[in-house]
């Protein structure tokens, strides 16, 4: 088998900025409770006239100019996602068009936060099959076109945001994928949903009345699943290939809430300066965390050629995830 690496990143958030301050106008929240029980500061909210495939084209145009290689060049695009522009054609197809990929296949993946570790996985698989030489992985999500700006429970943690990935042979046995560790559990499918726009509850005037097409989630419960999954998925895949979280040079976990990614930590017996977090900026941004924080890993020197790197992930499903790469460029 192949082992495929990750060779370019890209990354796009739209513009315009909403910050807890904003937020004070529209639902009865304050700047301090945000801050203190989340860790965000301020999120990125696309304009009217953008969607998720305008984001993750962004995205994959710098991944691809990274790599200087264009979209003629891929097999493959996944979109990670769960605000597709519309439910079909499929994102990933939308993305195709608009990058001119006239030889690729592709799909969309649909597994909340755990979407990027997912299409990683996915992606890596394909190369290793020797049957793809370069994937893209998008991770895209426009969640505010989802939210309900009535609900502060919810609107006040989400932001819009995309990265995407390349992945491709690696020609050093070294360094690329190691391993992964994923899990669906569905009884957890419950707690974080959007009822209504689907074939069980198709769109009509009630289910809009009812505002059951926005994110509806038992904040508590999330956060408990979280808490626990984000550690033990971690601590197995690491033990499962002889490692600790010590010998990690970054841990970038899906950035839901500042608390759940330090009780990560201390479980796993590391500081927090082990634990790329940049959710004070952007929120969650869904399929679009992980790429977001391992740009920023990059710029902050955290993460360098060689170095050890887990991704970590819990989502809407339930849906967990964690991948260890040894870092390639
Ligand atoms: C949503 C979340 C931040 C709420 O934090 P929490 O500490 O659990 O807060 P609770 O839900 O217990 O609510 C505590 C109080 O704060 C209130 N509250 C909720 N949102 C608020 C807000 N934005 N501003 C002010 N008060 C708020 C609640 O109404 C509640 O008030 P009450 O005690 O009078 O009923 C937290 O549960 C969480 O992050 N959950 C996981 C979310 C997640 O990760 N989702 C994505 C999964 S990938």
């Amino acid at each position: 088998m192949l082992k495929a690496k990750i060779s370019a990143l890209g990354c796009y958030v739209p513009p315009r900025v909403l910050t807890n301050f904003d937020l004070e106008k529209m639902v009865q929240t304050s700047n301090e409770w945000i801050l203190e029980r989340t860790g965000i500061a301020e999120r990125h909210i696309a304009d009217p006239d953008t969607a998720t495939s305008d984001l993750a084209v962004r995205a994959a145009r710098e991944a691809l100019a990274q790599r200087g290689i264009d979209g003629s060049d891929l097999d493959a695009i996944l979109v990670c996602t769960v605000t597709p522009d519309m439910m079909f054609p499929a994102t990933a197809c939308l993305v195709q068009n608009q990058l001119g990929a006239k030889g690729a296949w592709g799909f969309d993946l649909i597994a909340a936060c755990s979407g990027f570790v997912f299409g990683l996985t996915t992606a890596a698989h394909l190369v290793a099959s020797g049957t793809h030489r370069k994937v893209l992985v998008i991770g895209a999500d426009t969640m505010s076109r989802i939210i309900d700006y009535r609900d502060r429970a919810t609107c006040v943690l989400f932001g819009d945001g995309a990265g995407a990935m390349l992945v491709e042979p690696a020609e050093d046995g070294s360094e690329g994928f190691i391993g992964f560790l994923n899990e669906i559990d569905g009884s957890g499918g419950q707690y974080l949903r959007m009822p209504a726009g689907g074939s069980r509850m198709p769109p009509s005037a009630e289910t809009v009345a009812q505002r059951l097409h926005y994110v509806h989630q038992d904040g508590q419960q999330v956060f408990k699943y979280a808490v626990r999954k984000m550690y033990e998925v971690s601590r197995d895949l690491l033990a499962r290939h002889g490692y600790t979280a010590k010998d990690v040079a970054a841990i970038i976990p899906h950035q839901a809430n500042r608390r759940i990614i330090q009780a990560t930590a201390e479980r796993l017996g590391v500081g927090c300066d082990k634990m790329v977090l940049n959710i004070e900026r952007y929120g969650n941004t869904t399929a679009g965390t992980i790429p977001l924080a391992t740009r920023d890993a990059i710029a902050a020197g955290r993460l360098k050629k060689g170095d050890l790197v887990l991704f970590v992930a819990v989502g809407a499903g339930y849906t967990v995830g964690a991948n260890i790469w040894r870092w390639a460029y």
